[in-house]
C-alpha cells in the first residue's frame, strides 16, 4: 500500500483499482458530485448515527473557543462548521473548504438554512495545495476527507503550513478496528450491506464500494501517527472510536 503518492509515481490506489495519479482526483470528484444531495442521510443511515458522536468528539478535542480561525477541510456540508460556527462566536471564523463544488453547494445552503451566516467562509480548495498564508489558523480538521487525497503527505504538510504555532491538527478518518471479531462483521457489513444501501439511497452503488474499499487502503493508526509526525507535528496521537473503525488523531505545530 502506497500511503503517500509522491510526485514521481505513476499509478496510485483508487479503492482496490490501480488508476493513473493524474485520474485519481477526477474520479474522486465523480464520487461526491454524485452522493452529494443523499450524503447527509447517507452518513445517518450507514453509520446509525454513530457519525455525529465521532464529530462531537472532535469538537472536544479542539480546543476551540471564542475567536477562533478555523478550517474545517474537506468539510463538505459542514457538519464540524456548523459546530464550530457556535464555539468560535462572533469574533471567530471558520473556512468550510473542499475541493468539490456539489459538495461546498450543499453545505453553504445548509449553514444558511440554519441562520450561520455570520462567521463562515467558503474556499474550494485541494488539501494538498492550500491557498492559505502561513500560520493562519488555530485548529485545521479534516474528516473522512484525508482518506481521498492522492497525496497525503503532502497534504498533511500543507496542513501543518497553515495551522499558527501552538495551534492543532485534527484528522477523524476510518481506521483498523483492533478486535479481530470486529474486523470480521465491519467486512460483511461493508462489503454486502452498504453498496445495496448506495443503491436505494443514491442510486449508485460503485461509490459505496468505493467508500468501502478506500477505507480498506487507507493508512492504519500507527502509519498516520508516522506521517503526521514527518508533516511536523508534535505530540501526535490518536483515539479509536468505535473499536477503531474510526480514529481521531491529533497533532501540534510549536
Ligand atoms: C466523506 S466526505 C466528508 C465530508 C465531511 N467532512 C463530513 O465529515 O461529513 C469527503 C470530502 O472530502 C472532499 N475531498 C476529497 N478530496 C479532497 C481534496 N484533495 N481536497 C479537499 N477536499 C477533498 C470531498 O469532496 C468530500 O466532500
Amino acid at each position: 500500500m502506497s500511503e503517500s503518492t509522491p510526485e514521481n509515481e505513476t499509478t496510485t490506489h483508487f479503492g482496490y483499482q490501480n488508476v493513473p495519479v493524474a485520474d485519481k482526483q477526477k474520479r474522486v470528484a465523480d464520487v461526491f458530485h454524485s452522493v452529494a444531495q443523499k450524503y447527509d442521510i447517507m452518513n445517518d443511515i450507514m453509520s446509525g448515527g454513530i457519525h455525529r458522536l465521532w464529530k462531537r468528539y472532535t469538537i472536544d478535542m479542539s480546543g476551540a473557543r471564542a475567536g477562533h480561525t478555523i478550517l474545517d477541510l474537506a468539510g463538505g456540508t459542514g457538519d464540524l462548521t456548523a459546530m464550530f460556527s457556535k464555539r468560535v462566536g462572533k469574533t471567530g471564523k471558520v473556512f468550510l473548504a473542499d475541493i468539490n463544488e456539489s459538495m461546498l453547494k450543499v453545505g453553504r445552503d445548509r449553514m444558511i438554512d440554519r441562520g450561520l451566516v455570520n462567521n463562515i467562509e467558503y474556499a474550494q480548495v485541494n488539501a494538498e495545495s492550500l491557498p492559505f498564508a502561513n500560520n493562519t489558523f488555530d485548529c485545521v480538521t479534516i474528516a473522512f476527507g484525508l482518506r481521498n487525497v492522492t497525496d497525503k503527505q503532502k497534504a498533511l504538510e500543507s496542513m501543518f503550513r497553515v495551522i499558527k504555532p501552538g495551534g492543532r491538527l485534527l484528522v477523524l478518518e476510518f481506521s483498523k478496528p483492533v478486535f479481530p471479531w470486529l474486523s470480521k462483521i465491519y467486512d460483511q457489513y461493508s462489503f454486502s450491506l452498504l453498496p445495496k444501501f448506495g443503491e436505494w439511497v443514491t442510486g449508485d452503488a460503485d461509490s459505496y464500494q468505493y467508500l468501502a474499499e478506500s477505507i480498506r487502503m487507507h493508512p492504519d493508526q500507527e502509519t498516520l501517527k508516522d506521517m503526521f509526525n514527518t508533516a511536523g507535528f508534535e505530540d501526535c496521537e490518536y483515539h479509536n472510536l468505535t473499536g477503531g473503525i474510526v480514529a481521531l488523531h491529533r497533532g501540534f505545530k510549536y
